[in-house]
């Protein structure tokens, strides 16, 4: 894993950006994954700034998201559907038949995750992978103890990422319980992983990530084993270590 330091959460996103604008542009189709959350929200709007005032165009980039939460339709403004509308897709030139975010209103879900695991085979993979991370180790919604050899599974998500997420939330209640998320293996088989990591938040678990062995309990901890991983991390994340 190579870790770029960066001072803040602005200088994050921006290098970030110039790391996904890199590879739009070097190449006719890229299969990019995206994340949700507070941390890629600076890197979408890089995104969004160069492709106005630069033109890089994403009529052939085709996207998978992460996760998507059980029970929210896409017109639920909870829903990271309508996250990637109004913090990337609806700024750029992207096609939305090219956009990919598994159901959570399927009624059969086992059925949903196995047709969003063969859509990205037959994408043929994802080229890069954009990745957050939560305060407990959790990559897409994988929680501690997810088996890393996972496909797009249902997850129970964790009370700690419950309260984590109900800032988007008028309580918690209304927190979905539950969510399809790629699993750790889906996210192992990119070709290249980008983490992007800021604040104080996430001191611990950068520790971690860095420190310790690779185990289930702290699901990030299998991006040592895949061969091209870059980290951005702002020095508040990097403080501890
Ligand atoms: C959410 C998302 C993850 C994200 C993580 C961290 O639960 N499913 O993809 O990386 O939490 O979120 P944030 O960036 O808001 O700290």
């Amino acid at each position: 894993m190579r870790i770029i330091k960066v001072s803040d959460y602005k200088q994050m996103s921006q290098r970030a950006a110039e790391h996904v604008i890199g590879k739009v542009r070097s190449s006719d189709c890229v299969t990019i994954g995206l994340a949700t959350g507070g941390t890629p929200e600076g890197l979408y709007k890089e995104l969004i700034e160069d492709h106005q005032m630069n033109g890089t165009s994403y009529r052939c980039v085709k996207s998978f998201n992460l996760d998507e939460y059980i029970g929210l339709s896409k017109e639920d403004t909870n829903s990271y559907f309508q996250y990637m509308c109004s913090n990337l897709f609806s700024h750029i030139d992207i096609s939305l038949d090219h956009t990919y975010i598994p159901s959570g209103m399927a009624d059969d879900i086992q059925k949903e995750c196995d047709r969003y695991e063969n859509l990205i085979e037959e994408a043929g993979g994802i080229d890069l992978q954009i990745l957050g991370i939560g305060a407990n180790g959790h990559i897409g919604f994988n929680e501690p103890g997810t088996s890393f050899h996972s496909g797009t599974h249902t997850v129970e998500l964790t009370a700690s990422t419950r309260e984590a997420n109900a800032r988007y939330f008028s309580s918690l209640d209304e927190v979905p319980r539950q969510a399809v998320t790629m699993g750790i293996s889906t996210i192992m088989k990119s070709r290249e992983i980008l983490l992007l990591v800021s604040g104080k938040s996430k001191q611990e678990a950068m520790k971690k990530l860095v420190e310790n062995e690779v185990s289930e309990q702290f699901p990030a901890s299998i991006l040592k084993n895949h061969p091209n991983v870059t980290i951005i991390a702002d020095s508040e994340a990097l403080e501890l270590i």
